[in-house]
């Protein structure tokens, strides 16, 4: 079964990245050679899922427009004769069904997801966070990852990464009960008791955090209809979670692969190399400018 529907939170300022999202959404700034949505919409449909619901804001159009037929590009592509280009084009165009939806307000995470609720309907659905790209070159994409452990264990399933302490707080973290010494759940997924949203290091349960992917079931958005503004005075979804666990089952799963913050500045540059750098196409260029730098700590 796995899952058909994904949510994509694409309504936040992005004012970490300013200036370049003056004009443009910061899903939108290309990483390598792609916007950074693309990564994240085809991370989706590799792990199964065919709609996808972007919650977007008032400046966000060019998001859709990406994911749109674009007939006066592909009539010059086919005059050219440029058939690569031309079936790369239509391949982003046809990759899955993209309902886009607004978030009116910027009233935080969980208010946007909230947004999605008659779109997703009566099925567990998953959340790709666009500021967290993740990779597992030649093994499962993460989404997809959890969506197995929700359909082999049901409930909720938060896909979860071990972080120094002293970064704890940037993030939801988890408090989980001891693995099961029989092993019955494996070694990557845990029993969640508690989560929290941004504590103060000194608080925070565990090292465990919480990445922008899970699985949700329906019963958040009546979770998140009660939630009220907790950290940032923001609607967050890791409180409608925490409403949840004493009525569903909450799973921790340690993901397989590699997760990149894009949040900032540096995060995306080094994203964007590390991703250049995997691109047979582009690494040589990348590689032989990075060899002639003399590279030193400071
Ligand atoms: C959001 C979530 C947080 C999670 C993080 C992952 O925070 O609220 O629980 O750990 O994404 O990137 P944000 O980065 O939007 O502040």
């Amino acid at each position: 079964m796995g899952i058909h529907k994904a949510v994509i939170p694409a309504a936040g300022l992005g004012t970490r990245l300013l200036p370049a999202t003056k004009a443009i959404p910061k899903e939108m700034v290309p990483l390598a050679d792609k916007p950074a949505i693309q990564y994240i919409v085809e991370e989706a449909v590799e792990s199964g899922v065919s709609h996808l619901i972007v919650i977007t804001s008032r400046t966000k159009r060019a998001i859709e427009d990406h994911f749109d037929e674009t007939p006066e590009l592909e009539r010059m592509l086919q005059r050219k004769g440029d058939t690569a280009r031309l079936e790369e084009l239509r391949r982003i165009e046809r990759m899955a069904q993209i309902t886009v939806t607004r978030q009116p307000e910027p009233k935080g995470l969980g208010h946007a997801i909230l947004m999605a609720r008659d779109l997703v309907g009566a099925e567990p659905f998953g959340v790709l966070l666009p500021d967290d790209l993740v990779r597992n070159d030649g093994g499962r994409p993460c989404l997809e990852q959890l969506a197995r452990v929700q359909e082999r264990h049901g409930g909720i399933v938060l896909g979860v990464m071990r972080v120094p302490r002293d970064q704890v707080s940037r993030y939801g973290v988890v408090a989980v009960e001891p693995v099961d010494p029989s092993g019955g759940l494996g070694p990557r997924i845990h029993h969640v008791r508690d989560v929290v949203e941004k504590p103060p290091a000194a608080e925070a349960p565990s090292d465990l955090i919480i990445i922008g992917r899970y699985v949700l079931t329906p019963s958040i958005f009546g979770a998140l209809e009660r939630t009220v503004p907790g950290a940032g005075g923001e609607i967050q979804l890791t409180d409608a979670i925490r409403a949840l666990r004493d009525r569903e089952p909450i799973y921790a799963y340690e993901f397989e692969g590699e997760r990149f913050d894009i949040g900032d500045p540096v995060g995306f540059l080094t994203t964007s190399l590390a991703y250049a750098l995997r691109r047979p196409d582009l690494a040589p260029g990348v590689t032989a400018y990075l060899r002639t730098l003399r590279l030193s700590a400071s």
